[in-house]
């Protein structure tokens, strides 16, 4: 197992306010980055914002700011909803840093002198949402982009280009020899038999008809392609060709850091395609994995302003707290698959898995200390019942499970492998009756039971805390758990809770009025 792990996430654009779709590949992140830390990794989190091109160019001048004036004041938002969700980046750059802006001029500069980028004339169809050149065959008889499906102009200028052809065998072979490197895998199969198999045309890497980007410095009236400067953040952050290159060092070029990044499915080409060819280029390793995630849906198709159907994110961390928040994004949609957020779908996970499995749960198991123990857990007994027994090795197959699923970055699957074990002690409970055992004076029958329960609710709070930042720790001073047992080395054993005292509080979650709270969040769609 490698002892660092670098993660990033894409980096956004601000060119319009962030919606819970963005916020999804955040929290994912974040997700995995906490936990990497938690397992001892040594982890570095990138996240940031990417504020060059000719969208940005416009929509700065409807609004009479300079582009610069422009994306300084919205990414003040990014920073104020990362922190909102205690998202826990070690770095975010912008691309407008003058350290990551250098550093694409040197890596353009390079690629020209060793004969990858080269001057020519580009001719074909343009599509200025998504700064993309297409030719005939990709825009089709209805001239659409392949992309986005919005109409595309005919568009010809002067342009520099990187000889993707050059690099497409070692591209294809990389695919065979790290067969991961992409998932799900069906993602790379779309890559190879989409793009890369009817014939990648040269990737025009420059532009001249605007020019709010980074100047290619050989030739001042082209700004550098907003893919090429974005992709290489990645590196520039840890300061790549820089003054100080010891992050580089460390969680890009050594082999004993693992190196993941997040991103949506409509930005896979990119990442799956260029910037492994790109960095070839450099003579740079490449990632080891690109995690490619679904997008989040509406009823009604795709997010989008237009539509009316977009949820900030902000207000329903205020209402609902920000671990209710992250918990939803975490928990619903399926790696790899698009999901869909409904209002009610939102109350439902909140009322069905935080209120009343999770959080009664804790209630439930806290009273019942009190009630026959006084408050304190009783020691671990081993396994007194054949539900001892049972229980018992369902805790160890989640945690083992759990992992599993983690390490291979499926946090949603990871996640419900904690709730089978909330479920089942939830009915272990049903089927061992405590206050049967009490009635009948069975002492050591109810010490299994309650020492179990204490166990369980250590467990799934222990492998909940990447995504529940606040009811673990909440849940650990309910239990009276102190830090020093709060660690993760400590699940490899059952049974380490035992004779701590427990204090009463509220409930994790409050129980929501499935109605209102519905009528709540359908107000916030704008
Ligand atoms: O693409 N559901 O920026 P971006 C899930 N600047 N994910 C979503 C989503 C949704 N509804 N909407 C957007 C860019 N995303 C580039 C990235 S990286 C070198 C440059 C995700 O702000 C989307 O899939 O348009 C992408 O991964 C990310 O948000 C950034 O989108």
């Amino acid at each position: 197992m490698k002892k660092r792990f670098y993660i990033t996430t894409p980096i956004y654009y601000p060119s319009a306010k962030l919606h819970i779709g963005h916020a999804y590949s955040t929290v994912l992140t974040d997700v995995l980055a906490r936990y990497n830390r938690l397992i001892g990794k040594e982890v570095y989190f990138l996240t940031g914002s990417d504020e060059h091109g000719q969208k940005i160019q416009e929509n700065a001048a409807k609004v009479g700011k300079t582009p610069q004036e422009f994306v300084d004041d919205i990414v003040q938002g990014f920073y104020a909803l990362w922190k909102k969700l205690e998202i826990s980046n070690d770095q975010f750059i912008r691309t407008t840093n003058k350290n990551h802006m250098e550093t694409v001029q040197k890596i353009f500069s390079y690629l020209l002198e060793k004969g990858d980028i080269y001057l020519g004339n580009y001719e074909g169809w343009y599509c200025t949402p998504c700064e993309s050149f297409w030719t005939d065959t990709q825009v089709g008889p209805n001239k659409v982009c392949p992309d986005c499906g919005r109409p595309v102009q005919r568009a010809s200028e002067e342009s520099y280009f990187f000889k993707t052809n050059k690099y497409v065998e070692d591209l294809l072979k990389f695919y065979d020899d790290v067969p991961n490197f992409i998932t799900p895998v069906s993602r790379k199969n779309e890559m190879i038999n989409t793009f890369i198999k009817p014939g990648l045309s040269e990737l025009a890497v420059s532009r001249t008809s605007f020019d709010w980007g980074i100047k290619v410095r050989e030739n001042e009236k082209h700004v550098i392609y907003v893919w090429l400067d974005a992709l290489t953040n990645y590196i520039t952050a840890l300061g790549y060709l820089g003054e100080d290159d010891s992050l580089f060092q460390k969680f890009w070029q050594s082999d004993d850091t693992e190196i993941v990044h997040i991103l949506g499915a409509d930005i896979a080409r990119f990442h799956a395609i260029y910037w492994p060819m790109f960095l070839e280029g450099l003579g740079l390793r490449k990632p080891d994995r690109l995690f490619v995630h679904g997008l989040l849906m509406m009823k009604d198709g795709k997010m989008s302003k237009s539509k009316g159907n977009v949820i900030d994110p902000y207000p329903l961390i205020e209402r609902y707290g920000v671990d209710a928040v992250r918990y939803y994004l975490a928990r619903e949609t399926y790696f790899g698959s698009d999901g869909q957020f409904t209002p009610e779908q939102f109350v439902e996970r909140f009322n069905v898995d935080l209120v009343n499995d999770f959080g009664n749960l804790l209630n439930r198991t806290v009273s019942m200390i009190i009630k026959y123990f006084d408050g304190v857990i009783p020691p671990y007994l081993g396994q007194v019942t054949a539900f001892d027994q049972e229980i018992e090795e369902l805790a160890l197959n989640s945690i083992k499970e759990y992992q599993e699923n983690f390490k291979d970055l499926k946090v949603t699957e990871g996640i419900i492998s904690v709730f089978k074990l909330i479920s089942a002690s939830n009915k272990y409970i049903d089927n061992t009756k405590p206050w049967e055992l009490f009635s009948a004076g069975k002492t050591e029958e109810l010490q299994a039971t309650m020492n179990h329960l204490a166990n369980n609710l250590y467990i799934s709070a222990m492998l909940l805390k990447p995504v529940l930042l606040h009811a673990s720790i909440e849940l650990f001073h309910q239990l009276g758990i102190t830090e020093d047992l709060q660690k993760f080395e400590l699940l490899a054993k059952y049974g380490v809770i035992g004779g701590q005292t427990v204090n009463k509080g509220e409930p994790l979650f409050p129980r929501l009025k499935v109605n209102d709270e519905v009528e709540y969040i359908k107000s916030l769609m704008k």
